[in-house]
């Protein structure tokens, strides 16, 4: 059966999005689909990140979860309004513990070496290594992976269509995540077809990899 978490390592990018209006979740998520980029990381940094979780969940043909989760409460909240899985910025055992109550992946962020085993130690083997591009980019990546080789990482913040192929040709790198295709001012204006286009042009990026 293919997991959810499977579905993020197959198109290999997490779009991050910050929707300050969730009357703009919809035609987000057409604009997604339609880029061939089925997936949405719907950051809880706004009022309407909640809402706009529950209308784009509704659709079976993509994968919402929740991002910029820091509590447990979050946690309910996001998987009550149909979350699949949860993104942490940072590592927090009670997020763990929420998100696996509540039968959800959760993708705690890490920097340090400290940061990784405490998540290690808590049986987490996926996280998000965030912000990746001011903590040293795909060098730090790299560097971790050597002691840490049975920790994935999924690097996030400053990724982009010019760094993606340094970060995604490391093998501890399953995915990125990123706003790039995103971005807030689109969204907020309803430019959806500039949307699927930067989408597109994401997902292009990725196939010419392999
Ligand atoms: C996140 O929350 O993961 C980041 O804000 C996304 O980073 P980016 O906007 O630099 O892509």
């Amino acid at each position: 059966m293919t997991s959810d978490i499977d579905i993020i390592t197959s198109h290999r990018i997490v779009p991050v999005v910050v929707l300050n209006d969730s009357q703009c979740a919809a035609g987000l998520a057409d604009a997604l689909v339609s880029g061939g980029l089925p997936i949405a990381e719907v950051t809880f940094r706004t009022d309407a990140a909640q809402k706009s979780i529950e209308i784009m969940s509704k659709r079976d043909d993509l994968l919402v979860g929740a991002g910029t989760v820091i509590t447990a409460r979050q946690v309910d909240l996001a998987v009550h309004a149909g979350a699949r899985f949860i993104v942490s910025p940072g590592y927090n055992q009670e997020v763990v513990d929420e998100s696996r109550a509540q039968g959800v992946p959760v993708l705690p962020g890490v920097v340090t070496g400290t940061e990784i085993m405490a998540a290690l130690n808590d049986g987490v083997i996926v996280m998000k290594f965030f912000p990746a591009g001011t903590f040293g980019g795909p060098a730090t990546v790299k560097a971790l992976s050597a002691p840490f080789p049975q920790v994935s990482f999924i690097p996030t913040g400053g990724v982009n269509l010019d760094n993606l192929a340094e970060y995604l040709s490391l093998p501890c790198v399953p995915a990125v995540g990123g706003s790039w295709m995103v971005p807030a001012k689109m969204v907020d204006g309803g430019k959806f077809d500039a949307v699927r286009e930067l989408t597109a042009a994401a997902v292009r990026a990725v196939s010419d990899l392999t």
